[in-house]
C-alpha cells in the first residue's frame, strides 16, 4: 500500500512504498477531511481498451481557489500520475484496462487526499 507525505520544506508530495519517519514529513491519510465524498472520490469507468477516471461522482470544481491538483493511479505494473491545472476538469483517460488498476487517489488543494477503495 502506498504512503503519501507532505514535505513542509519543499511544499511537495512524496509517495513511498514504505513508512517514513521524518519530522518534516506529514503523512496524508486518504478520506479523512471533512468534505463531500461525492466530489472527491475518483470514479472509474471502463471503456474499450482504456479507462476513464473522473474525480467525483459529482464533478469536482475547477477554480483557482479550489481544484484537483493530481490523480495517482496505482497499477499492477507501475504507477501513473496525472496533474491538472486549476481550469481543467479532473477527468483523464488512461491506456490501461480497469483490471490493471489497483487503486486510484486524488488530491484536492483544499481537501487533501482521497482514495477510491473499491474498484469492483
Ligand atoms: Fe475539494
Amino acid at each position: 500500500m502506498k504512503k503519501f507525505y507532505y514535505d513542509k520544506d519543499t511544499n511537495s508530495i512524496l509517495v513511498s512504498e514504505k513508512e517514513i519517519n521524518n519530522n518534516q514529513l506529514e503523512e496524508l491519510v486518504a478520506n479523512t477531511k471533512e468534505a463531500a465524498l461525492e466530489k472527491h472520490i475518483p470514479v472509474v469507468k471502463e471503456l474499450d481498451n482504456e479507462t476513464e477516471i473522473q474525480v467525483g461522482n459529482v464533478l469536482h470544481p475547477s477554480t483557482e481557489e479550489h481544484y484537483i491538483e493530481w490523480i495517482y493511479v496505482e497499477l499492477k505494473n507501475g504507477n501513473l500520475q496525472i496533474t491538472f491545472h486549476c481550469d481543467e476538469q479532473p477527468i483523464a483517460i488512461i491506456p490501461y484496462k480497469k483490471e490493471d488498476i489497483l487503486a486510484v487517489y486524488s488530491y484536492c488543494n483544499l481537501h487533501g487526499l482521497w482514495k477510491l477503495e473499491d474498484l469492483s
